[in-house]
């Protein structure tokens, strides 16, 4: 597995630490909140699953943790720009105070699409907290109020990316050799 990365581009120890200071930020921004209209954490699965885990522990206020699935991908290295919710949040989101985790901020599509959606749901207010964004052209212009990095335009596997569902349980981030998919 680790033979099939080329560079490490973000430690674990450098997760670990930029976890915490995201998890500090949230708690102080949403202490007063927490306890009357409530927050929820949506994880966009699957690949935001390791970084929700991480991140709802290093929130130090009562919350509820949902998860979405939504596809645009497949098996592809290059978006499709089409996105389809595969599974629905089992709660309603009205009146509470949402934060999208989301593993990686790419085209933008996705998480454009599924903002979109759960704001029709009427939640008390809407955040995205992306462990990365990718700097690229042509993101679509979507407001991320917390970003863990900035990454590079490669392909990149660990920490809950994956190619062709591999590499997820890798615990850091580095990018995928060519060879392994041309
Ligand atoms: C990945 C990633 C984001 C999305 C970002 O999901 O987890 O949800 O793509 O890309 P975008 O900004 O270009 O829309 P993917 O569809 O690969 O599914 P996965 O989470 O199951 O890996």
């Amino acid at each position: 597995m680790h033979n099939d990365i080329s560079k490490i581009v973000i430690t674990e120890e450098e997760i670990r630490d930029k976890i915490r200071e995201l998890g500090q930020a949230i708690t102080k921004d949403y202490a007063d909140v927490a306890r009357s209209e409530g927050i929820v954490l949506i994880c966009v699965l699957r690949g935001a699953a390791t970084f929700m885990a991480d991140l709802g522990r290093a929130i130090e206020l009562p919350l509820e943790m949902d998860y979405m699935a939504v596809s645009s991908y497949g098996n592809s290295t290059q978006s499709s720009g089409q996105v389809r919710i595969l599974k629905d949040l089992s709660s309603s989101i009205q009146g509470k105070h949402v934060i999208i985790a989301e593993d990686i901020l790419d085209s933008g599509l996705t998480l454009m699409r599924l903002m979109e959606e759960l704001k029709c749901r009427r939640p008390a207010s809407l955040e995205v907290c992306t462990f990365l964004r990718k700097d690229r052209p042509n993101q679509a212009p979507i407001n991320c109020r917390y970003i863990g990095f900035e990454c590079p335009n490669e392909f990149i596997v660990g920490y809950g990316l994956d190619y062709a569902e591999r590499y997820r349980n890798l615990p850091y981030v580095g990018v995928l050799k060519p060879e392994v998919y041309e």
